[in-house]
């Protein structure tokens, strides 16, 4: 018998860009580990600061600016996109796959499954956008961990974080009673593991760290999907045989200030990008 035929895949151009998206700078805390796995990649970078944060933002607001910033990534010739935000991910993954099937598209969740594997309490604190963690994908997932594996996941909701570190206020009076409101209360429940549930957040991890060691001498773990993320484009990449070679390169985009983003490429991560002025599709 002959073998069944194969569906077709739609050829991607390897030499076209990625596109990578967050409602502000957080996202650079994944590009980071993108750049860092696939140096040979082009990556083209949105910051929606005009609408940041998306935290306190309803889904369907969220939704419509992720598929208005597809669009735009598609625009410009993208061969897959990441959404490098909890909460665009939680809100509007599902609307991106329906209207791009044939894109690679990789989301961001919290790493709940890799801490319920490193917690000995098996209690978990979860910081997160109040939207991530009140939206049903988040609360699905939520349940099949809990379920599968006994942990009880406590969820802070970090309001006005993701702010502090848009503004780059990292180490500030102000962020630091944020941090020590947010993750003290979820130490004193027992948690043994907090998972970085907001792409904002990993760029105030040593913060936390020092008031964790502050309070108690406990090890207590920190999760973020950075990594992870980076790992599963180049899967998807390499399954589409859509890996470059050679020189890779980033570019930026902002709906808010273009000078906003070129200083937190320099400062966050060390890196020199311009950003044009403006946009040129009315984002
Ligand atoms: N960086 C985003 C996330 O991962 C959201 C921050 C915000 O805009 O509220 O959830």
């Amino acid at each position: 018998m002959s073998a069944l035929p194969q569906p077709l895949m739609t050829p991607i151009d390897a030499n076209a860009p990625v596109g990578v998206f967050d409602s502000g700078v957080g996202g650079l805390s994944v590009l980071r580990h993108i750049r860092a796995r696939l140096p040979q990649e082009r990556l083209v970078y949105f910051s929606d600061a005009r609408f940041a944060p998306y935290g306190g933002r309803p889904e369907h607001e969220i939704e419509a600016r992720a598929l208005a910033i597809g669009a735009f990534l598609v625009g410009h010739g993208v061969k897959a996109i990441v959404v490098a935000c909890n909460t665009a991910t939680a809100a509007a993954i599902a609307a991106l796959r329906s209207a791009y099937p044939s894109l690679p598209l990789v989301g961001v969740e919290p790493g709940l499954k890799p801490a319920a594997a490193l917690s000995a309490t098996k209690i978990v604190g979860v910081l997160a956008t109040e939207a991530t963690l009140a939206s049903k994908k988040f609360l699905a997932l939520r349940d099949t961990i809990s379920a599968a594996t006994q942990v009880r996941f406590v969820l802070q909701g970090c309001a006005g974080l993701a702010d502090q570190v848009e503004a780059g206020a990292l180490e500030s009076p102000a962020t630091q009673l944020l941090l020590q409101r947010y993750v003290l209360p979820l130490l004193d429940q027992g948690a043994d593991t907090l998972v970085l549930g907001c792409t904002h957040y990993p760029f105030v991890r040593d913060q936390i760290v020092q008031i964790i060691a502050a309070h108690t001498a406990r090890p207590i773990g920190i999760v973020d999907t950075g990594a992870a993320v980076a790992q599963q484009l180049e899967r998807l990449l390499a399954g589409h045989a859509a890996l470059r070679t050679g020189a890779g390169h980033v570019a930026g985009f902002s709906s808010g200030a273009p000078a906003a983003l070129a200083d937190a490429f320099r400062t966050l991560l060390g890196v020199a990008i311009e950003v044009p002025p403006a946009l040129p599709d009315r984002l």
